[in-house]
């Protein structure tokens, strides 16, 4: 078997997760990595013993690699994607798929057009459990859904002196919260309900309105400490908060709310769906367990097992019940989709995938949303 070539676009937090779990994927060999900064790649390019570094796009570009892996920060990904696909590269990219929807469409047509396969790394969708909630949806399980509450809250940009690139919209576009959670949690309300949002209403805040920006670069998630004299007043003008009132295709309603000043909650996204049969609730901080609701008998728990889960679930678990597995192994199951389709040479008639269409969708939804919060008014999506 030939292995597949594979380079990755941006190496700093979720770069190498990509990395990671592309290595515990057989026939498959990151040859080279791209990030700006020579002497970054570099040391990068040792920690992560990959062969060949660039800190130029284009020149990585004439590697001979089969898939690119974008994982940039947001603004890049449309360019990244768009001349990965006009050289024949079959393209993974991180959420949000672009910055605007006229770019998604461009890449969604760009893709259909070259035959490439494209994926969004949606990877919250390949927590097994995120997949028997569906499955139990679509074998009927829940009955019509009613309703359905979901949170996407962190505590990492909790203090005034928290600081990253995703505060800038130059870098991550006109929404922050909602574009970076709220995207994954939109994505996985659809996927698992099988509900299409038609309308949202949708209140925003932010909470601090100046936050306090380092004069040194860093790192997401690397908890630097520095001191008073090494930060310097910056204006935010993107959401750290946001609550989104939904109405969905069945004629239900629903409820999100994101936000990234929550203290204590890490990164814990929350999906709970009453239907006419029972409710589920799971959430990503206690992955392998889901709630069941009952209205007369008590309510139970089901704990992540291949033997218990409907076999459209059980494929995504590696391991036996009670091994315990987790946010690592969520991209590990959704590569093994992905290049599953990139192998063949072409994206399947079905993909099990999110592909881009599904970037696309949350861009949709997320200027609806944001136009609602500005115009105070429920907007059809
Ligand atoms: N699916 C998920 O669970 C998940 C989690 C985290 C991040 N993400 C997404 O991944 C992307 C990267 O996020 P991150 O948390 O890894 O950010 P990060 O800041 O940790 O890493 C970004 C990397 O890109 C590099 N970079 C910045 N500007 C560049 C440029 N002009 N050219 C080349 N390299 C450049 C930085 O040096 C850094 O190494 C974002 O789009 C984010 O939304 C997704």
């Amino acid at each position: 078997m030939n292995k597949i070539k594979v380079a990755v676009a941006g190496v700093g937090f979720i770069g190498p997760a990509h990395i990671e779990a592309l290595r515990r994927l057989p026939g498959i060999e990151v040859v080279a990595i791209f990030n700006r900064g020579e002497d970054k790649v570099r040391s990068k390019a040792t920690t992560l013993a990959v062969p060949q570094y660039f800190d130029n796009y284009n020149e990585m570009l004439e590697t001979e690699v089969d898939c690119i892996h974008i994982c940039t920060p947001n603004y890049l990904h449309y360019q990244e994607a768009k001349l990965a696909l006009q050289k024949g590269i079959h393209v993974v990219c991180e959420k949000p798929l672009a910055t605007t929807i006229e770019e998604a469409q461009e890449l969604v047509k760009l893709a259909r057009e070259t035959g490439l396969v494209n994926a969004v790394h949606f990877n919250i969708r390949y927590y097994p459990m995120v997949r028997q909630m569906k499955a139990m949806r679509e074998k009927g399980d829940l009955g019509q859904v009613y309703s359905i509450i979901g949170s996407y809250l962190q505590d990492w940009l909790f203090y005034q002196t928290d600081y990253n690139w995703r505060l800038e919209p130059e870098q991550s576009g006109e929404s922050r919260a909602l574009a970076d959670i709220g995207s994954h949690l939109l994505d996985l309300l659809e996927y698992v309900s099988g509900c299409r949002i038609t309308e949202v209403m949708a209140d925003m805040n932010t909470v601090h309105q100046t936050r306090k920006k380092p004069l040194k670069p860093i790192e997401t998630y690397s908890g630097k400490v520095l001191e008073p004299v090494d930060y310097q007043d910056v204006k935010i003008n993107t959401e750290d908060y946001a609550s989104v009132l939904l109405r969905f295709d069945n004629g239900n309603r629903g409820v999100v709310t994101v936000s990234q000043v929550s203290a204590g909650r890490k990164n814990r996204l929350s999906l709970e769906i009453a239907g006419a049969n029972k409710t589920i609730a799971w959430n990503s901080e206690l992955p392998n367990q889901l709630w069941v609701g009952e209205r007369d008998k008590p309510n139970g728990e089901l704990l992540r097992d291949p033997s218990l889960f409907y076999p459209e679930a059980a494929g995504l678990i590696s391991y036996p019940g009670g091994h315990n597995e987790g946010f690592p192994d969520t991209s590990k199951q959704l590569f093994k989709e992905v290049y599953e389709a990139v192998r063949v040479g072409e994206p399947p008639l079905n993909p099990t995938y999110p592909t881009f269409e599904a970037g696309l969708r949350e861009l949709v939804l997320n200027d609806a949303i944001l136009r609602s919060a500005k115009e105070a008014r429920w907007i059809v999506v």
